[in-house]
């Protein structure tokens, strides 16, 4: 991560990028004009002779100024006084975004105090989340990268009025800690499915016990013996060394009274289908299956460093979804750890039962609260929602409502879909079926999770089609590789309802 600053305004002292903003019809702001006059016009006068209109997603870049080593870079916001907080996060990805292709080592985003409808704290910290999103890489498999590809931004200073620079500064606390654990998830989610194996996520999740986590791991030993057998059968098919893990983390960062909350990740480490094979083209994206899981792990990261006042169990079923003579069949019944019996109409709807004995399990010895799952589960979800919003599914109004105003504030966006029963899948000789189709498969999904979540409030997060931006034509936050969502959603929604802790 690059270092950041919050330092007072003055045009005269900036890093050799300054960066200034400009609303609509290229009108600058009160900051950016008096760069300008230092650099005696010349920004604005390279502005007219441009298409520039300050609308949000043009970066304008004015190299060459005080002799040739300054550059200014005017960033559109479009309409100053809508700009919410995550406008300006959406305008630091455009920033970083242009950083990054211009191989910039620094800059000074020269904020000011006009931010909108955001507050300058705010404005800023979205400003640098978004820098941070856009300039996340993984290259660590690169082994030809040149010296004029690698990575080179190390230190942004944010100027702002003077009388504003110590609150900012406070109000960016905790960003460290919440980029640490996006870029945790985002890692997990690009790692290839011959290193990111369960194993592999019980070994990040007990690297993370240093951060004063208390973490337990199920092995297939241990959930044999419990009778979890749906996260079994799933993991069945992988050799001996990849057999399914079920990882439990306890973050306690409120007072031992108050009561625990629950967030539980779908981790397929990669997902063929099984028997029920997936088709070329379908399989490919299938590593991305545990982004569910990756962003429970990021977001324990990010709890634990940021010391949130919250008390989280984040859990993570890990299996490996293959076929071979150990692989589940179609239609085998199988007795879930709840007890409810499950018929299966397809191997391919493997995520549901990783995450009904992974749930059922969770509320079982921990008794939470509250529980929220995270699933890249159904490509009916994806269908419908494409890139840009998760699926939201909750029996419970009041965690849905919290959780779409953390969606609107963080930019990871949610939208609430059905919960019905009508959209079960009908079992024919046992108590539950775990298959679906393309129509309403969404729900139906949700609606079989619904069952093992029991009388717990229970919110369901489809995040198929906003996990990873391969294959997605207009992907979330338009970044490459693993999106780390979920992690900045969630922190944003266990900080702000967990009521009187904070
Ligand atoms: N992991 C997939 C869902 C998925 C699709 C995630 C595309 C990310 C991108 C899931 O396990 C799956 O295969 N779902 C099936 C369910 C069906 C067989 C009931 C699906 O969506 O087709
Ligand atoms: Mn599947
Ligand atoms: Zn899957």
């Amino acid at each position: 991560m690059f270092k950041f600053s919050v330092v007072p305004f003055d045009p005269k002292r900036s890093l050799k990028t300054a960066v200034i903003f400009a609303q609509e019809k290229a009108r600058l702001l009160p900051e950016a004009k008096s760069m300008d006059r230092i650099h005696k016009g010349v920004v604005v006068k390279a502005l007219k002779n441009s298409r520039f209109q300050g609308g949000p997603g043009e970066v304008f870049t004015v190299a060459g100024l005080s002799g040739g080593e300054r550059r200014v870079l005017v960033c559109g916001l479009g309409k100053l006084e809508e700009m919410k907080e995550n406008d300006w996060r959406m305008r630091g990805l455009d920033i970083g975004k242009r950083i990054d292709e211009l191989g910039l080592a620094e800059a000074t985003i020269c904020l000011g105090s006009q931010c909108g409808e955001a507050s300058t704290g705010k404005a800023a910290e979205a400003l640098l989340e978004g820098l941070h999103l856009a300039l996340y890489r993984f290259d660590r498999f690169k082994t030809e990268q040149k010296p004029h590809q690698e990575a080179r931004f190390r230190r942004v200073s944010v100027a702002v009025d003077r009388d504003a620079v110590s609150g900012v500064r406070q109000g960016l606390s905790g960003l460290e800690g919440l980029m640490a654990g996006s870029d945790l998830t985002r890692e997990l989610v690009n790692l290839p499915p011959n290193i990111a194996l369960p194993q592999y996520m019980a070994d990040e999740a007990n690297r993370l016990a240093d951060l004063g986590i208390r973490v337990e791991v199920l092995d297939e030993t241990r959930l044999k013996r419990l009778g979890m057998n749906l996260i079994l059968t799933v993991g069945a098919g992988a050799t001996k060394d990849q057999q399914p893990r079920l990882i439990v983390m306890k973050y306690q960062g409120a007072a031992k009274d108050v009561p625990f909350r629950a967030i539980v990740g779908k981790g397929v480490m990669f997902d063929t289908g099984g028997y029920n094979l997936k088709p070329t083209g379908s399989m490919e994206a299938m590593k991305c299956d545990m982004a569910g899981a990756g962003a429970v792990m990021g977001l324990m990261k990010a709890l634990a460093l940021r010391k949130s006042r919250v008390n989280v169990i984040g859990a993570c079923g890990c299996a490996v979804n293959v076929v071979s003579d150990k692989a589940y069949l179609p239609s085998a019944i199988l007795t879930s750890y709840k007890g409810l019996t499950v018929e299966i109409g397809n191997t391919d709807a493997e995520g549901r039962l990783v995450l009904a004995d992974s749930i059922a399990y969770v509320i079982d010895k921990e008794k939470p609260r509250d529980l929220i799952d995270l699933a890249t589960l159904t490509g009916a979800c994806m269908v419908a929602l494409g890139g840009q919003y998760a699926g939201l599914f909750s029996t419970d109004d009041g965690m849905a409502e919290a959780l779409l105003a953390s969606g609107k504030r963080t930019g990871e966006k949610l939208w609430r879909m059905p919960v019905d029963d009508a959209y079960a899948a009908k079992p024919l000789l046992a108590d539950v079926n775990n298959n679906g189709n393309r129509y309403g498969g969404a729900s139906t999904g949700a609606v079989f999770l619904k069952k093992f979540a029991g009388e717990t409030p229970w919110a369901h997060l489809d995040i198929a089609g906003v996990a990873l931006s391969e294959k997605i034509p207009e992907p979330f936050l338009q970044v490459k590789g693993a999106t780390g969502f979920g992690v900045r959603l969630l922190v944003d929604y266990l900080e702000n309802s967990s009521d009187g802790e904070r």
